[in-house]
C-alpha cells in the first residue's frame, strides 16, 4: 500500500483514493509564499527537501549543513526556533508556548557507507550515505511543522520539534535532554523508516519494541612466546575462541527462552605472525536485551564467562561495557492512541514486530511516556545497507499523520473533547 508513487505522483493508497487522489486538500492549507493546498503539492515540496538531504549526508555530530538547512526552513515558515547550546541539531516549537507539551523527535545523521542505490539524487559525498532513513524522518517532521504552523492558533498547547544529532553513535538524545529545554514535555513521539513494511503502512505496538544495544569488549591476557613452544607460554587465542563459543551459547541460555536476547561476538583480534604466540587477544561484540533485568543478567553472565574461561586456560580477562541507551518501551495507551489515529485517517497499521536494533529515542522514554512508530518505506535492502532506499511516496502522508497525532494528543491532554480537526 503506497501513498504516492514518486515517479507518477499517483496516489494508490486505498484511503487516499477514497478521499480524492492527489487533489485531496491537505487538512489545513498552507498559505503564504508556499501556497500548498493539496496533498500533491505538499508531497512535491517534501520530496525536494528529502532529495536535498539525501544528496548531502553528514555523519554523527557533524550535521552542520543539515542543521543550517533545517533552521532555514523553519525560519522561512515562521516557526519559533529555540536556542540550543549544542554544536549541531535544532529545537523549535509551535503552539501556545505553554503546556501541555508533546514532542516530535527526528534524527539527522547519516552513516559512513558508500551509496550504491543508483538513485538520481544519490549521495554526493563519497563514503557517506543516509542509509538509515534519517533524511526521511527529518523531512516528515518538517512537513508536520508546516501543517502544524497553519493550525497554530487552534493548538491546545505546544508541539516541541526535536531535530536530534548523533543518533547512530548514541550521543544525541542524552545531551539534548541535559540542555534542560525538554523538562516540560509530557509525551514523546518518534518515527523510524522500516524496509520490511510496505510504503505508507505504519508499524505500531505497545511495550518493548527495540533493544538495549550493549557493546562489550573483553581483553584476554596470556603470555607470548614461540609458536613451537606453547608449553612455555599462555596462548590467548584458544582461550578467546572458547570464550566466543561460551558467550554465544551460555548468555542467552541464562536469560531463558521466553525473553528475547541476542549475543553476537563480532570481532576477534590477536597475533601478528604465524609462528609467534601473542600475549593478548581482544573480543568485541554486542548484547541485545529487551528489559533492564535481562540486561543486568546478561552483563553479569558475560563478565563471569570471560573471567572463568580465561582462568581455565591460565589467562586473565578484563571486560568493559560502553554506555548504551535502554530498550525502547512504548506506552500501551499512547501506542493504542497512535494506531487509532492512523486508522481514523485511513492509514494501514500493522502490529509491529519488535527488533533487536537499538535507538536512543529510548532516553526520552526513560523521562516521559511516548511511542516510537515504524513507517513503512518500501520492502528492500535493510537499514545501513548501501542499497537501502526510503520510498519518498510516504512523506506527505507521514507528515500529515504526525501533525494530526500531536494535535489530537494536545486536545486529549488539555481535556478538550474537540479531538477532530475543524
Ligand atoms: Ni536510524
Amino acid at each position: 500500500m503506497k501513498w504516492y508513487r514518486s515517479d507518477e505522483r499517483i496516489p494508490i493508497n486505498r484511503a487516499i483514493k477514497k478521499r480524492g487522489k492527489g487533489r485531496r486538500p491537505v487538512r489545513c492549507p498552507i498559505r503564504g509564499r508556499l501556497n500548498i493546498k493539496t496533498m500533491k503539492q505538499l508531497q512535491e515540496k517534501l520530496e525536494a527537501i528529502f532529495q536535498d538531504f539525501h544528496r548531502h549526508p553528514e555523519i554523527s555530530a557533524k550535521e552542520f549543513r543539515t542543521t543550517k538547512k533545517i533552521k532555514e526552513y523553519l525560519a522561512e515558515w515562521g516557526v519559533r526556533l529555540i536556542a540550543l547550546p549544542l554544536p549541531t541539531g535544532a529545537l523549535a516549537e509551535i503552539g501556545t508556548g505553554n503546556g501541555p507539551v508533546a514532542a516530535l523527535r527526528c534524527d539527522l545523521d547519516a552513516l559512513p557507507v558508500q551509496e550504491e542505490t543508483g538513485l538520481p539524487y544519490a549521495s554526493e559525498v563519497p563514503g557517506r550515505m543516509h542509509a538509515c532513513g534519517h533524511d526521511f524522518h527529518m523531512t516528515s517532521v518538517l512537513g508536520a511543522a508546516m501543517l502544524l504552523k497553519e493550525r497554530e492558533s487552534r493548538l491546545k498547547g505546544t508541539v516541541r520539534l526535536i531535530f536530534q544529532p548523533a543518533e547512530e553513535i548514541n550521543e544525541g538524545a542524552d545531551p539534548m535532554l541535559r540542555t534542560g529545554l525538554l523538562g516540560d514535555v509530557s509525551e514523546y513521539y518518534g518515527i523510524h523508516a522500516d524496509p520490511e513494511i510496505d510504503a505508507g503502512t505504519l508499524g505500531i505496538r505497545e511495550g518493548a519494541v527495540m533493544a538495549c544495544p550493549d557493546h562489550f569488549r573483553i581483553r584476554i591476557q596470556g603470555r607470548g612466546g614461540h609458536g613451537a613452544q606453547p608449553h612455555l607460554s599462555l596462548n590467548p587465542i584458544p582461550c578467546a575462541a572458547s570464550a566466543a563459543l561460551a558467550l554465544q551459547q551460555a548468555v542467552p541460555g541464562k536469560i531463558g527462552p521466553f525473553s528475547p536476547c541476542v549475543l553476537s561476538v563480532c570481532r576477534i583480534q590477536a597475533g601478528d605472525a604465524w609462528n609467534v604466540i601473542p600475549g593478548q587477544a581482544l573480543l568485541e561484540g554486542t548484547l541485545r536485551t529487551m528489559s533492564d533485568t535481562d540486561r543486568a543478567t546478561g552483563i553479569s553472565a558475560i563478565r563471569q564467562i570471560a573471567e572463568y574461561t580465561a582462568k581455565a586456560w591460565g589467562c586473565t580477562a578484563e571486560t568493559a561495557f560502553f554506555p548504551a541507551p535502554p530498550p525502547v518501551v512504548n506506552n500501551a495507551e499512547l501506542a493504542a492512541f497512535a494506531a487509532e489515529t492512523a486508522r481514523s485517517l485511513g492509514i494501514g497499521v500493522i502490529r509491529q514486530e519488535p527488533g533487536m536494533i537499538g535507538e536512543d529515542f529510548a532516553e526520552y522514554l526513560r523521562e516521559k511516556p511516548g511511542c516510537f512508530i515504524r513507517v513503512g518505506t518500501g520492502i528492500g535492502p535493510g537499514l545501513h545497507h548501501s542499497k537501502f532506499r526510503a520510498d519518498p511516496s510516504a512523506l506527505s502522508g507521514t507528515a500529515e499523520y504526525l501533525a494530526e497525532l500531536v494535535v489530537r494528543r494536545l486536545d486529549k491532554m488539555s481535556g478538550s473533547q474537540s479531538g477532530k480537526e475543524s
